[in-house]
């Protein structure tokens, strides 16, 4: 079967530079899946990276600029494709199309091998045994509750959409079937109220699903004027927004509040502007519950590093679970205080950078369990701290959205006497090749592990 991708969508930005540097065309073999969801092939000694393509098929690639220690391929034409490729379910999802999502082409039981491969390439990378990686569980699409968008202005419209993949273009994005419809909704109507503002040039629109409606921060060169200050509150009541506010030199100055709120285990968390929030809400509560599962068999105190609005914290503690939850961020720490205070919860919060001082010795004794679940670049140092402590919490839960910090964070963990019992990737990020995984470290032996079944549908 061959199959040839036509571009489509509309693209804002200049003509591809790549012409100057692509060879001719070759057929070449993927071997694999990239961390970022291309299909990888071998030019010479160097990785070919080649988005589109899926493992097993032979394609048409014209090999194009280096990236990192290897080139970037643009798919020409599928020669032999793979019987796990399928139809896009959207229109935009095509090389040179929307990059948002990488993955719409290969069928749903495949994304899930290949979630479940990657974890399991990064623990062999970082010395650890790849059969620790479990199935992984899934949120559905048409879930995601945050959404980072590009405007740029064209003329007297603005194209409102996602980034192409590996470069600046802005896709026009109409309708995006991996947001919530309550973000989706908002797309078009964006797109002419930053097509009125005379401010708006080319920026970013962050939205984010709460109530009583989604909070939307808007990029603006300059602060906005009376009127467009009008135009702003009239748009934030018309399409009934919890709030909307705009990120100028100036700083950010919410135009429309109306105190936004999420819940998390049950517990309503008013939303700072800006906050973290996990990619769906789904994908919250599912984290929620496995670490009140995972830490039940513990008696006493728990830690929650990196705690962000308190998703595993709330949960833990309305468990009735005592959590010390730990946040560099004063202003999602205070909201949780708040919240936890409201509901009559044992909680405790502390402002610290973790990175700079984590939890060490006698702050370590004291813990039964502790989760933590820092950004990308992870939490070494908090591992280390953990690997050199005399006294440890008998079970740890490690989050992470990066696989390959998790997986260097676990093998220091296992240098310092732990034990990884299972790594759970969980695909909140359906269509992507993004993965989160959570990991079960256990100090004590035969501490039991929850029923992961329990969490599958
Ligand atoms: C991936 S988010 C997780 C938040 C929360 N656990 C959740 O699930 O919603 C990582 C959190 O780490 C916080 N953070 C980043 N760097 C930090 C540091 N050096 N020390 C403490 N917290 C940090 C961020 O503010 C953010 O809230």
């Amino acid at each position: 079967m061959s199959r040839r991708p036509r571009p489509r969508g509309a693209a804002a930005g200049s003509p591809k530079r790549r012409v100057a540097t692509e060879s001719a065309a070759i057929d070449v073999i993927i071997d694999s899946l990239g961390a970022r969801g291309d299909g990888l092939a071998r030019l010479g000694d160097a990785p070919l990276y080649v988005a589109g393509a899926l493992p097993g098929e032979r394609v048409s690639v014209r090999p194009g600029a280096r990236r990192g220690d290897g080139r970037v391929g643009r798919l020409e034409a599928v020669l032999e494709a793979s019987a796990d490729r399928v139809a896009p379910p959207c229109p935009l999802a095509h090389p040179g199309g929307c990059g948002g999502c990488t993955l719409q082409h290969l069928a749903p039981a495949a994304v899930q091998t290949e979630k479940r491969r990657l974890v399991a390439t990064a623990l062999t990378r970082a010395g650890l045994d790849p059969a620790l990686v479990a199935a992984p569980l899934a949120v559905p699409p048409g879930r995601r509750q945050r959404a980072s968008l590009s405007g740029k202005r064209i003329g007297k419209g603005v194209v409102l959409g996602f980034q192409a993949a590996a470069s600046h273009d802005v896709i026009a994005v109409g309708h995006c079937p991996a947001l919530h419809p309550d973000l989706d909704r908002l797309l078009g109507p964006l797109a002419e109220l930053l097509a009125g503002l005379t401010t708006f040039r080319a920026g970013g629109v962050r939205l984010q699903r709460a109530n009583p409606g989604p909070e939307v921060l808007i990029d603006l060169a300059a602060p906005p004027d009376l009127k467009a200050r009008q135009e702003l509150a009239a748009f934030a009541e018309t399409q009934r927004l919890g709030r909307l506010a705009v990120n100028s030199p100036e700083g950010l100055e919410p135009v429309a509040d109306h105190a936004p709120w999420i819940e998390l285990g049950g517990v309503p968390v008013g939303l700072p502007p800006g906050s973290f929030l996990q990619p769906s809400a789904e994908g919250a509560a599912l984290l929620g519950g496995l670490a009140v599962a995972a830490l039940a068999p513990l008696d006493g105190r728990l830690a929650d590093l990196f705690a962000g609005l308190g998703t595993l914290t709330l949960p833990l503690a309305a468990a009735g679970r005592a959590v010390h939850a730990v946040e560099a961020e004063a202003a999602p720490l205070k909201a949780l205080a708040g919240a936890a205070g409201r509901a009559g919860l044992a909680v405790t919060t502390e402002a610290r950078d973790l990175f700079r001082r984590p939890l060490a010795g006698a702050e370590l004794a004291g813990l039964a369990g502790l989760v933590f679940d820092p950004p990308r670049a992870g939490a070494l140092a908090q591992a280390e701290a953990l690997a050199e402590a005399a006294r440890r919490p008998l079970r740890l839960l490690a989050v992470s959205c990066n696989p390959a910090t998790l997986a260097r964070d676990l093998a220091r963990l296992v240098d310092g006497g732990h034990r990884v019992r299972t790594v759970l990737p969980i695909d909140q990020f359906p269509w992507t090749a993004h993965v989160e995984a959570m990991a079960i470290v256990d100090q004590a032996p035969g501490l039991p592990l929850p029923d992961l079944e329990r969490f599958r549908n």
